[in-house]
Parts: structure tokens; C-alpha cells; sequence
């Protein structure tokens, strides 16, 4: 689950990144369009989630180990 969480904030990364460099090409040339100035923000939400949800999995399994133990 945690790998998974992983390698898809890893390849959203690369989706963003590529969002955001078309907006700076489309900008070279035109006013970008709506839906080239808003396609990185998908992306950037998913990784929001996945990203807290990949801070928060060490201190998670330092909880679960300590209820885990006899005192
Ligand atoms: C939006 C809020 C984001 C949060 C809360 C977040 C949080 C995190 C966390 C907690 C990790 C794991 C660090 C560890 O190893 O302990 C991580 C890894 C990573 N993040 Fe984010 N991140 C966010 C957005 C982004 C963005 C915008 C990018 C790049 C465009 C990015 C690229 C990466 C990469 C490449 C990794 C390493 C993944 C791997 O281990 O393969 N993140 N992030």
C-alpha cells in the first residue's frame, strides 16, 4: 500500500511538472487557454493527499508499535 502511494506520488510528480512546463511554452506564444492554465491542479491535489498520507506513514507505525508492546 505505502509503495504504491509511493510511485504514484512519483509519476504524478512527473505529470505536474509537465503541466506546468506547458504553461510557460504555451505562455512563450499565446494566452494560455483555461484548461492548460488549470491542468496542473488535478495532479497537484492527488499529490497533496498522497503526499500527507507518505508523512504521516512513520509516525503511524511508530503508534501502532507502541500500543503494540506490552508497556
Ligand atoms: C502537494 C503537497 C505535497 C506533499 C504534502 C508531499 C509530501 C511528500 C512526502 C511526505 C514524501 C516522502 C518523503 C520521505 O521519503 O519520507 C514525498 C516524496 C516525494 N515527493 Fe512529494 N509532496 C507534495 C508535492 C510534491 C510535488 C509538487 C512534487 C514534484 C513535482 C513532489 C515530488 C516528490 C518526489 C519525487 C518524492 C519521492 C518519491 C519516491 O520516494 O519515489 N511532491 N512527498
Amino acid at each position: 500500500m505505502s509503495r504504491w502511494t509511493r510511485q504514484i506520488h512519483r509519476w504524478l510528480s512527473i505529470a505536474f511538472t509537465l503541466a506546468v512546463i506547458a504553461n510557460f511554452a504555451t505562455m512563450a506564444f499565446i494566452e494560455p487557454p483555461a484548461w492548460v492554465v488549470y491542468a496542473p491542479l488535478p495532479p497537484l491535489f492527488l499529490m497533496l493527499v498522497s503526499g500527507l498520507y507518505l508523512f504521516f506513514l512513520p509516525y503511524a507505525g511508530r503508534a501502532r508499535r507502541r500500543t503494540a508492546g506490552a508497556e
